[in-house]
């Protein structure tokens, strides 16, 4: 199979508007002449609505400061891996059992309209395995998720055993010396956020979301503080609402829905602020880490003014303006670069070859470099790289991808800019949302008998990088490697 025969199927066309913007013209379509001739009418819709501001005002932006002109200090930089709940934990719940619990994401499985999870990687059973791998990796942060709807079956009652596993997990790391960065919520909802007869009132949108997130929110931070430092409030909000709202891909799977786009970005932002306070109010020395779904965006031939791209743009920063103020580092999840055109969205997902990645995604670690100086800039506060990776079978790919990414954040940070730290995703090969477990963005895979992680080339070449630049100051001597001889894959 190609990387990807099903990649290029409906289903994974699809998948492709998964973060930021992504393809938000192709991936509503089926393959194909059709698809094209409607791709480029949307296209101009979306570009005619840009006219109209489709995504509303953005928010209140800071103004753009000037680069820093040292070097931040040398001080221990953030080597990590991010995994999140969903892609990696076994239910381990029967229907009817007091704990059972479903997401949002389990009801679009339930509609054919993403494929089966099955038990993932069992991280909820052998967390040990997890635990064993980063250690022989040896990351200094590990970042993953808390299931909402495992913590809180119904609405109100709490599944204590639950919450304490997920101490444990916590308490387990900080005892190997890996410091845990604690995500409160990955893309899932509880299942009983979903309103099966108005979907528009789902999830960010769910009259009691914002006080039941709250009373969460509360409960696991008061939890896991006794371990933990670093807290991620959301995973790329701003990539799940214009998928959810725009492109119809995530629960609620609604199409160019603005009105909802608009009223889900200020919904989830003022819950990542509640989120904030509370995290400062149980822990005031905790640090808050946003996670944005940041590609780095460049303007199309066929965008007339732009519009297209200012969208994309708009896209970006939209959630980020509205929270980066109670932020201490603000992170920022970076994948690829596109330049996104009623042509190009639709032919990105086919594209193969040494520059591309199994889903078509472009490679570009300049792209990297770029978002980091547009993000210092615009922000002026410290970053962090909270997920970097790519889908290949070729192992020697994911090295050549790697390194030239860690070294354009060394470029940065050789410019003035204040990275400090960067996350792979991810530990081992998963569930990968719309592409099941075609697309394989580990350092390692699992062993579907045994459950251990084995780790592939690429977590090696991790550990002796991990281990040669400990500090902010040594990253920027990470060489980047030009050539990439393997087939594209
Ligand atoms: C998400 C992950 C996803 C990864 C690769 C990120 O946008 O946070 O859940 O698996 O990208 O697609």
């Amino acid at each position: 199979m190609r990387g990807a025969a099903k990649i290029g199927s409906t289903a994974s066309v699809a998948s492709d508007s998964l973060r930021g913007m992504r393809n938000p013209v192709s991936s509503f379509f089926k393959d194909g002449f059709i698809a094209g001739a409607a791709s480029a009418a949307l296209g101009l819709l979306l570009s005619g609505c840009n006219c109209l501001n489709p995504l509303g005002p953005p928010g209140k932006g800071p103004e753009p400061r000037p680069p820093r002109s040292q070097p931040v200090p040398k001080e221990k930089f953030a080597w990590g891996i991010s995994t999140s709940s969903y892609q990696y934990e076994d239910p381990a719940v029967k229907p009817r059992g007091t704990g059972y619990f479903q997401t949002d994401w389990d009801i679009l499985v339930s509609q054919h309209k993403a494929p089966e999870k099955g038990n993932a990687v069992y991280t909820w059973t052998h967390f040990e395995k997890d635990l064993a791998a980063l250690k022989k990796i040896g990351v200094t942060h590990y970042r993953f998720s808390i299931e909402w709807a495992r913590v809180e079956p119904r609405p109100g009652v709490y599944n204590e055993e639950a919450i304490r596993r997920y101490v444990e997990m916590a308490r387990r790391m900080k005892a190997a010396g890996i410091e845990p960065v604690v995500c409160l919520w990955h893309f899932t909802f509880p299942s009983w956020l979903y309103d099966h007869a108005h979907p528009g009132r789902s999830n960010w949108l769910h009259p009691t979301a914002r006080p039941r997130w709250n009373a969460y929110v509360d409960r696991i931070v008061r939890a896991t503080a006794p371990y933990t430092r670093f807290y991620a409030p959301q995973n790329e909000p701003n990539g799940q609402i214009t998928t959810a709202y725009i492109v119809a891909q995530w629960p609620p799977a609604m199409t160019l829905a603005f009105g909802h786009y608009r009223k889900a970005i200020d919904a989830s932002a003022a819950m990542f602020r509640d989120a904030a306070a509370k995290i400062k109010a149980v822990k005031p020395s905790a640090k808050v880490v946003s996670v944005e779904a940041l590609p780095w965006w460049e303007r199309a031939p066929l965008d007339p003014g732009g519009l297209i791209y200012n969208t994309m743009i708009h896209g970006n920063i939209d959630h980020l303006d509205r929270v980066y103020d109670v932020c201490d580092i603000v992170g920022f999840n970076y994948y690829y670069s596109q330049a996104p055109g009623p042509i190009s969205l639709l032919a990105e997902p086919y594209r193969r070859g040494p520059n591309f990645t199994m889903m078509g995604w472009r490679i570009d670690p300049n792209g990297l470099y770029k978002e980091i100086r547009r993000v210092g800039d615009r922000y002026g506060k410290p970053m962090m790289i909270t997920e970097n990776g790519i889908a290949t079978r070729d192992d020697a790919k994911r090295v050549w991808y790697m390194r030239n990414h860690i070294a354009a954040i060394g470029r940065a940070i050789r410019d003035g800019y204040d990275v400090r730290g960067y996350f792979a995703w991810s530990l081992v090969d998963n569930y990968e949302w719309h592409y099941g477990y075609e697309a394989k963005f580990g350092l390692g895979t699992m062993d579907p008998k045994t459950y251990d992680r084995i780790l592939k080339p690429s977590a090696g070449k991790f550990t002796e990088i991990i281990r040669s630049k400990p500090t902010v100051g040594s990253v920027t001597t990470v060489q980047p490697q030009d050539s990439f001889a393997a087939p594209g894959r």
